[in-house]
């Protein structure tokens, strides 16, 4: 649908030229003329599924394509945790950590694994009102392998004074229970006030160290998970739901 501008220019007296301007009355993410009538709301989230709603350009239509394989069942990897039920589990979560009342509070997300698990809970965090400081740290016990190489190594450390503060420890799988429990003991040596920690996936087997995770999105029995942040070999990582592998 448009709407235009009709404009009369009076060349002679006897001689009138007519000229009409057409304006674009739909919001277009790939142009600059459609932002003229940006008709999409500030903070508005345009679900994924629809961006092909400016049907003009062919990156959008691509992008509605693609879409359409997001999150539906592939026949390389069995769906464990969809990414609905996810979402739905991320929220009575952030509920369940507001209730809390941590102060100063920082979420120390342990990469690379937990950034999407970090990204969505810190989000849901702020849907119950709190406002988290964030920070980064990458720890690797795995490399490659599928195996805990037994020793974990801190490839990069967070940049925040952790001292004196609330932490919300955040990581993808507790499995050994060695990576989150190298995470908390050297952020308390640093003199935290208090540590939580918080993970998307508690495997149900023995640890290999002592440690337990003071709140879990979901419980699962010992099979590597890939998905939602986690990967095998560096794949998977992209995918919005947490599955298992059943064929390479
Ligand atoms: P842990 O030190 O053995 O508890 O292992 C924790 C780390 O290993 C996690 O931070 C993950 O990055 C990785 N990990 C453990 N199990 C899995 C899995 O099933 N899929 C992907 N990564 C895993
Ligand atoms: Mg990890």
């Amino acid at each position: 649908m448009a709407m235009g501008i009709l404009i009369c220019l009076r060349v002679e007296p006897c001689i009138r030229l007519y000229v009409y301007i057409q304006l674009p009355l739909h919001s277009c993410r790939n142009c600059s003329v459609g932002s003229w009538f940006n008709l999409t709301a500030p903070g508005t989230r345009i679900p994924l599924a629809t961006t092909g709603q400016a049907s003009c350009h062919t990156s959008a239509r691509k992008r509605t394509e693609k879409s359409a394989t997001m999150g539906q069942p592939r026949s390389d990897i069995d769906i464990i945790f969809s990414a609905e039920q996810i979402s739905e589990r991320l929220g009575r979560l952030a509920e369940e950590i507001a209730r809390l009342k941590l102060e100063r509070l920082a979420v120390v997300a342990i990469l690379k694994g937990s950034f999407i698990f970090a990204a969505d809970l810190i989000r849901a965090l702020h849907e119950v009102g709190m406002e988290p400081e964030v920070d980064f740290m990458t720890l690797s016990s795995y490399g490659k392998s599928t195996v805990s190489s037994g020793t974990v190594d801190i490839l990069r450390d967070v940049t925040i004074d952790v001292g004196g503060r609330d932490i919300l420890l955040v990581d993808d799988v507790l499995d050994s229970g060695r990576t989150l429990a190298y995470a908390k003991d050297l952020l308390s040596a640093r003199g935290a006030k208090s540590i939580r920690t918080c993970v998307l996936i508690e495997k149900e087997v023995d640890r290999a160290v002592d440690i337990k995770a003071d709140m879990s999105a979901f419980k699962c029995p010992n099979v590597f998970v890939v998905g939602y942040g986690m990967d095998m070999s560096h794949r998977f990582r992209e995918l919005p739901f947490v599955g298992r592998v059943v064929s390479a």
